[in-house]
């Protein structure tokens, strides 16, 4: 984040003197990004990071890349899903990635983690499509409901509690091997969001309450790294810091807090964008009143996305009146591809003033691989479905990029 924030206690100066009751030093940790030269934060812990008691033996996490899939749009139909898995980690199934980003499912049905979780080579997004419940943090509490975009920078450690509700958790979770930031030309030169942006930092949700955890007993913190998760183990728990300060932090975005941008012809995708980072965009597509030109056409024009793999996850909206696109469906379009609404949807398109249709997409300058936990969910008849003719009866979101 691009403001200043702080929690807890910390010294009047950085890198002095900070005693505990009993009179030892609080135990000072810098976190910060791009060498010395990103964000960062100075922690003030009760126990010094470093102390592991022991070290178990690293699992295998990395996602299976799928063969033998043809280049062609793609469709991921995972509406019947429900728990993906037990609890956080082993729920998540990745289905598309690259070397920049990695996009999964993940539906746990524990409530409460029994560990805890660090991502040591990437930033998480977390978008809760259903579930609420609290995100606990080193660095504090934040309360989250659906719509919310967690943004988690790599290090920070987590673990998530959900609230009991008869509603499936469902999350789809953007992991991105480079810092996850606002789009740059919405910030000034002292990083403060500017006028034009479809949101700022009001809107912005950084932890609200920093519970200490000074218990005894040995914790685990599952490492993520390299495709494996590691074992680290600690004789206290990890959130024991008691302050912090700086720039450097978990925080929640809500989708209902993006403001669209709209005009008197059809806007272009990067309207949407949220977020940004090394070859790839997050938008959100948000209800908004369409075009007022009196010929605008409200649907888009077909485009190639030469350079762009575009993925769309669908949240909310009349899509669900459609046959095969639905909540929580993928639509992948490769780059090179060409892509449009689907046959008589422009001509149906124009004169509707509005679109209540919510939705995610990811875009990235690199092609992405399916899966084979992918595979599953794969809908066969998709890339076909502009054929008048075919057997498809699937529909993109007309109203969609
Ligand atoms: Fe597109």
């Amino acid at each position: 984040m691009a403001y200043y924030y702080k929690l807890g206690e910390v010294p009047h100066k950085r890198h002095t003197q900070f005693r505990q009751p009993d009179g030892s030093l609080y135990a000072e940790q810098l976190v910060g990004t791009l060498g010395f030269s990103g964000v960062s934060s100075l922690l003030y812990h009760i126990n010094p990071p470093t102390q592991i008691s022991r070290i178990g033996e690293p699992r295998p996490y990395a996602p299976k890349r799928a063969e033998g899939v043809k280049l062609a749009p793609q469709h991921l139909r995972t509406v019947e899903v429900n728990a993906t898995g037990p609890d956080y980690l082993s729920a998540r199934k990745t289905m598309l990635f690259n070397n920049d980003v990695a996009i999964s499912l993940c539906n746990p049905s524990e409530q409460e983690m029994d560990y805890y979780y660090k991502n040591a080579q990437a930033d998480e997004v977390v978008f809760v499509h259903d579930g609420t419940g609290d995100l606990l943090t080193q660095m504090g509490r934040i309360p989250f409901g659906p719509g919310d975009y967690l943004v988690i920078p790599r290090t920070v450690i987590h673990k998530f509690r959900f609230d009991k509700s008869e509603n499936q958790v469902r999350l789809l979770v953007i992991e991105s091997f480079s810092p996850i930031e606002t789009p740059r030309r919405y910030r000034n030169h002292f990083g403060q969001l500017l006028e034009h942006s479809p949101f700022c930092e009001r809107d912005m949700r950084p932890p609200v309450e920093l519970n200490t955890e000074t218990g005894p007993g040995e914790r685990l913190v599952q490492v993520k790294k390299e495709g494996e998760l590691h074992q680290f183990y600690y004789n206290f728990s990890p959130f024991d810091a008691v302050g912090w300060d700086g720039y450097f932090y978990p925080y929640a975005f809500n989708i209902k807090d993006f403001e669209p941008i709209t005009g008197r012809i059809h806007q272009p995708p990067p309207v949407h964008q949220t977020f940004e980072a090394h070859n790839f965009v997050i938008c959100s597509f948000v209800p908004r009143l369409f075009d007022y030109h009196p010929l605008s056409i409200p649907a888009p024009y077909n485009h190639s996305n030469v350079d762009s793999d575009e993925v769309l996850y669908y949240v909310e909206g009349n899509f669900m009146s459609r046959k095969g696109v639905d909540r929580g469906s993928f639509t992948i379009h490769p780059g090179g591809i060409p892509h449009g609404p689907h046959p008589g949807t422009v001509e149906a398109s124009i004169g509707k003033k509005e679109t209540e249709e919510y939705a995610v997409m990811v875009d990235t300058f690199k092609p992405l691989h399916l899966t084979v936990d992918a595979l599953p969910y794969l809908d066969e008849n998709y890339p076909m479905s502009w054929n008048e003719h075919g057997t498809g009866n699937v529909r993109k979101g007309d109203m969609f990029d």
